[in-house]
């Protein structure tokens, strides 16, 4: 019978520095992880032990998968001494992905916030993969400073794809910077598309979504669409250990998206 806490030995096949603190690893699974955009997987360092992730690629392209990670402690720390060529592990993927057929034909607004937009990336590649499905996406995307925005010259890119919109702020620039100076939702104050039809996606800081998801509530979208990552306490990432309780949710079985519709009457559901 399998393990299901067998991890599936993973090859490290480039590092990319994305700022002081954050990387995208490149990753080579010996067998494909069948991810979809929203899922996430538990990844091993060997001696270190294992923490979640989210799969920040496509998953329209499994056989390499990558990973964006903000250096934030032990396993974390362990992670980013690692070169092309060391092993990792990884088991999964858990959790529901987004469900990409109720966003068919209609806008989709996703907000990030810092290395929030790794998961949104994965969702991102997913829409842009099938555009012709979906009505137009905006991406709004705040970080601290220049220096700490992901993804730099893919951003560049993705702006010139037909039907997509994007928008960046940071909070204080340090450096010559064009765009707009102040937290995300400073991005928010008109939003182009038909609230009562398009869906909203929001993944970053508990105190960002908490402030973004009632900027979207005032502007009109309904509780069920507004999508939110819970990236909650995970351990076992199967239902069983209980850490990732939210109310009435497992956050690794039932989530980690949930829409605010879900969980509006859990208290202070951001903590
Ligand atoms: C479903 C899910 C998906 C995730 N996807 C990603 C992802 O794509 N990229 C990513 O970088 N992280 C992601 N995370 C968060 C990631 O799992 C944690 O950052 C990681 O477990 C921290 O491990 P550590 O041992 O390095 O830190 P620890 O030693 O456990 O923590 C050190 C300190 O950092 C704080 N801390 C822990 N996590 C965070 C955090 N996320 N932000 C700020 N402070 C934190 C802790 O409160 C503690 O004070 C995800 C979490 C979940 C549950
Ligand atoms: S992480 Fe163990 S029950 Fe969710």
């Amino acid at each position: 019978m399998n393990n299901p806490y067998q991890p599936i030995p993973t090859k490290i096949l480039d590092v990319i520095e994305e700022t002081p603190n954050i990387r995208t690893f490149v990753l080579k699974p010996e067998k494909e992880i069948p991810f979809l955009a929203g899922q996430f997987v538990e990844l091993t360092i060997p001696g270190f032990g294992e923490a979640p992730f989210t799969p920040s690629s496509s998953h329209f392209e499994r056989e390499v998968l990558e990973m964006t990670i903000m250096r934030v402690g032990r396993a974390t720390g362990a992670l980013f001494t690692k070169k092309p060529g060391d092993l990792l592990g990884i088991r999964g993927p858990y959790g529901k992905p987004y469900p990409l057929k109720e966003f068919e034909g209609r806008d989709i607004y996703i907000v990030g916030g810092g290395v929030g937009l790794a998961p949104l990336r994965a969702l991102f590649l997913a829409l842009v993969h099938e555009i012709n499905k979906y009505g137009r996406i905006f991406l709004r995307y705040g970080a601290r400073t220049p220096k700490d925005i992901v993804y730099k010259k893919q951003l560049k890119e993705w702006e010139k794809i037909k039907k997509v919109d994007i928008d960046l702020s940071v909070d204080s620039a340090d450096e010559p910077w064009e765009r707009k100076v102040g937290v995300v939702t400073c991005l928010m104050d008109e939003i182009p598309c038909d609230v009562k039809k398009s869906v909203a996606v929001v993944c970053g800081p508990p105190i960002m979504m908490k402030f973004v998801t009632k900027k979207l509530l005032d502007a009109g979208f309904p509780g069920k669409s507004i999508y939110l990552s819970m990236e909650m306490n995970m351990s076992c990432g199967l239902g069983q250990c209980g850490h990732c309780r939210l109310g009435p949710y497992f956050t690794c079985k039932d989530g980690p998206v949930l829409t605010w519709e879900q969980i509006k009457d859990i208290e202070e559901p951001f903590l």
